[in-house]
């Protein structure tokens, strides 16, 4: 809603008060108490509101970012209680936020301004019908404070000795105060605040308060977050503390800053002296498990601070949980880059200098996001900027809020959020408004990419992202992945022709709709001529490539039966480890699942050789990595510098499991009918999912030993459901409604197997277990076996074919005790 504004100004600091944080005030007299007071507030920078000595609101680094130039969010505040008969105070802290801090990685600052600036208004009603505003203006004055200096990236600077104590409050002398100065800046640009505010979320006590090599006193808080420290402290006036914050440490178990790039991330903290002090920095976040504290008057204990988690306050929706503590404990990682990467937008991460909504990220991750929390509020809001800034700029940059005016050419999975991302929420909330907001976006978008494609249908012209990450990818260089961008780009077009094609159709436009739906097929059709033979064979035969074929519904029946295979083949020839990026990454696990492959897939899933999803986990993250194999064995950082550790993108793992493991997915639009279909591995006894959905909570449990399997189903009214019993010996299919449902039988029985000297290494390596132990023995007794062979053999290798008693006989020195020890080992294994 465009707001109604009185004659509030914009209003700054004079140039000689500039640098410090600004606090502004009025004083004004009432001759009565208001029966209704309402504070209305946004900066060009980040707001404290106060009023009359004390802080209104909960609401963190106010107005958040957005598109300043079009969308600048107004908070509004009911402070009636707040505001009385006599000398009243309204007023606020300004810091540089966004608008006028660092942003990105070019060294660029101060963007949309040089200085925060202040607009407020406070509208009073009193009981005999009266109306009466005050108002940001010139009567405002402002002075300096303690914040000595803030940034996002590089902190906040706080001396207590110089806090104007009592400012906001009735009775200070503010006769020192220079007037502050009316500044421009485009009224139309004010909105009302829609989505949750950023709060206070959760606090995190230290795990552990050691001491590094250095001497440096460095405290863990055994959750890698975004937020900051607070403090609780006592000491004598002027003693300085500094909180330097890491996501890592070295492996000589010092503060890790090298991911950060060039953010300091560093707070620091003057006492004023002799009392008990808390602090805590107001105008900054970090992302951050560990700190390193220097300066503490005394002993540091763990008492004295505590980490505060902040973002976006949005409901959580979904939840999912297995017997395996290592899934478990990749889902609470997706989660947790979820909590770090909401803070107002939706970002790529939260600790080096950039921090930017990456259109690809949020592209990737949508449907994870909305099935953990409600993002209708922040990524509508998002969304409102990404069409606003299309507007303006007449094409999609690649991140927004843009920072440059650079024109940034139309790319697969990152442009094209501007369909797939509403048509997920969409599909999430099965609300169409979403779509008619962004159309006209998504229509000038499309028009932007066939300007890229060539006569062959193909999607060849101009710079691609591709499969972004590919751990593939030489040093530097995390955009030359295996998998050819036009092939890339042409697949996700493929999707979004089709998506929009429905989106047209949903909203009435016909005509486009038909259009759009041509263009698919012509862009399947050209798909297939250009990357794909008749027999289904993918031409770069990378996984990404294979994934986004099948998942896509790129291939007729025959060829996606090859395609998986071939996909199979690829991933066992990679070890079972990861090797796609962006693009791939969401699809593969799906991929390989269509086409009959969930052992592999879960095989993929439950890997734990770098780059793994497990890899991390086992390394000790409790965030997703930007990339699997970010920190390496050792604990050093991988040399790409693409090394944050709180990136969601490839946390959109997550939704497959939602829809795999727990077994849960929408076939209609906001749940009104879902697919209840579990997957079974016997590496995972039991799971549960549960999402609070736009028509109530949906929840799917199972239990499985090796013979029984426990499954139990409760739909909300006015939702039905399609069950595929998994492993149920009739193989059944079944529809049911609301209520709770509970279903017991036995698995097919599979006959328990043997193993021996003539079983294949292909068969003894489908479990990395058994090939574990057969290498221990083997390890034993022919200590020079080179250490690669640890890995199992790929399952479609011509040398999986060949059986345990063949490879003792090629190693020449082979004995008969270690071929009964071997056989031995083998028998032991079921
Ligand atoms: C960001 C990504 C982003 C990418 C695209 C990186 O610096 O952190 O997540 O999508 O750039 O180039």
């Amino acid at each position: 809603m465009q707001l109604k504004h009185s004659e509030a100004e914009f209003i700054e600091a004079p140039e000689l008060q500039r640098g410090r944080a600004p606090y502004f005030r009025r004083g004004f007299e009432l001759a009565d108490a208001p029966t209704r007071a309402v504070l209305r507030i946004t900066a060009l920078g980040v707001f404290e509101p106060w009023l009359n000595g004390v802080r209104v609101g909960d609401e963190i680094l106010a107005p958040g970012w957005t598109s300043y130039r079009h969308r600048l969010l107004v908070s509004t505040f009911d402070v009636t209680t707040s505001v009385h008969a006599g000398e009243n105070v309204v007023g606020a802290i300004l810091g540089n936020g966004w608008a006028c801090g660092r942003l990105g990685w070019d060294g660029l600052s101060a963007v949309y301004r040089d200085a925060p600036a202040l607009y407020l208004t406070l509208d009073l009603e009193f009981a005999d019908g009266r109306r009466e505003s005050i108002v940001s203006g010139p009567d405002f004055r402002v002075a300096t404070g303690a914040i000595l200096a803030d940034d996002l990236y590089d902190g906040e600077d706080y001396d207590a000795r110089l806090e104007p104590v009592g400012w906001s409050a009735p009775g200070f002398d503010a006769s020192a105060w220079s007037p502050a100065v009316v500044t421009e800046w485009p009224k139309a640009s004010l909105v009302d605040r829609v989505a949750e505010p950023v709060r206070e979320t959760q606090t995190v006590a230290p795990v552990t308060i050691s001491t590094a090599p250095s001497g440096a006193t460095i405290v863990d808080f055994g959750q890698n977050l975004a937020g900051w420290i607070r403090i609780r402290v006592t000491g004598s006036s002027g003693t300085r503390i500094t909180l330097r914050h890491g996501e890592l440490l070295t492996p000589d178990g010092e503060l890790e800053t090298a991911n950060l790039r060039t953010a300091k991330a560093t707070d620091r903290y003057t006492l004023a002296g002799d009392t008990v002090e808390h602090w805590q920095p107001r105008f900054t976040f970090h992302g951050f498990r560990y700190a390193e504290v220097s300066g503490w008057p005394g002993e540091l204990g763990p008492d004295d601070l505590e980490a505060v988690v902040i973002h976006t306050d949005m409901r959580r929706t979904g939840w999912f949980e297995t017997s395996d503590p290592l899934l478990n404990r990749l889902h609470e990682n997706a989660v947790w880059g979820m909590r770090g990467n909401f803070i107002g937008l939706p970002t790529d991460c939260p600790q080096r200098d950039e921090r930017l909504g990456w259109t690809g990220d949020i592209n990737a991750f949508g449907p994870t996001a909305a099935f953990l929390y409600d993002v209708r509020g922040i990524l509508g809001s998002w969304l409102a900027d990404v069409a606003a800034e299309h507007a303006d700029r007449g094409y999609v940059p690649w991140y927004v809020p843009a920072i440059t005016a650079k024109r940034q050419a139309p790319t697969a999975l990152w442009g094209d959020v501007v369909i797939s991302l509403p048509w997920a929420l969409y599909r999430e909330y099965g609300d169409v408004d979403i779509l008619s907001a962004l159309y006209p976006t998504m229509v000038g978008f499309l028009e932007q990419v066939l300007e890229n494609v060539d006569a062959d249908g193909i999607w060849s012209r101009g710079f691609q992202f591709g499969d972004w990450l590919d751990p593939d990818a030489p040093e530097g260089r995390s955009d030359l992945a295996k998998a050819n961008p036009a092939l890339v780009a042409t697949a996700y077009l493929y999707r979004t022709t089709n998506e929009l094609a429905r989106i047209a159709e949903l909203l009435g436009h016909d005509e486009d709709a038909a259009r759009f739906q041509r263009l698919h097929e012509n862009t399947g059709a050209a798909f297939r001529r250009e990357f794909v033979t008749p027999s289904g064979r993918v031409v770069d035969e990378a996984p990404t490539s294979y994934a986004l074929a099948i998942v896509f519904g790129l291939l007729d029946e025959p060829q996606a039966v090859r395609a998986g295979d071939r996909l199979v083949t690829r991933v066992a020839d990679a070890g079972f480890t990861i090797s796609t990026g962006f693009a791939g990454t969401p699809h593969i696990l799906d991929a390989l699942v269509q086409t009959g492959h969930a052992d592999v897939a879960y095989r993929l899933l439950l890997q734990q050789r770098s780059p793994s999803f497990f890899y991390p986990v086992t390394s000790g993250a409790t965030t997703i990595w930007e990339r699997w194999d970010a920190v390496r064995a050792d604990g050093t950082l991988h040399p790409s510098s693409m090394t944050s550790l709180n990136h969601y993108a490839f946390g959109s793992v997550a939704d497959w499991m939602h829809r795999t493991i727990g077994g849960l997915s929408a076939l209609a639009p906001g749940y009104s009918r879902v697919r209840i279909a579990p997957q079974l591995t016997e590496a995972i006894t039991s799971a549960s999912v549960r999402h609070d959905t736009a028509r109530g909570l949906v929840e799917v449990s199972w239990t499985r030993d090796a013979s029984l399997f426990d499954l139990e189903v409760t739909l909300p009214d006015g939702v039905t459901a399609l069950v595929t019993l998994p492993d149920h010996p009739e193989s059944s299919e079944l529809e049911i409604g609301s209520g709770t449902h509970l279903w017991s039988y036995e698995l097919p029985h599979e006959e328990p197997r043997s193993f021996g000297l003539d079983s294949t290494t292909g068969d003894v390596g489908r479990s990395a277990e058994r090939w574990a132990a057969l290498f221990g023995v083997l390890k034993q007794h022919f200590p020079m076996l080179p250490d690669e062979l640890a890995i199992p053999p790929l399952i479609t290798a011509p040398q999986a074919q060949s059986t345990v008693a063949d490879m003792l006989e090629h190693i020449p020195w082979t004995t008969p005790e270690a071929v009964a020890d071997v056989e031995r080992v083998l028998q032991s294994m079921s």
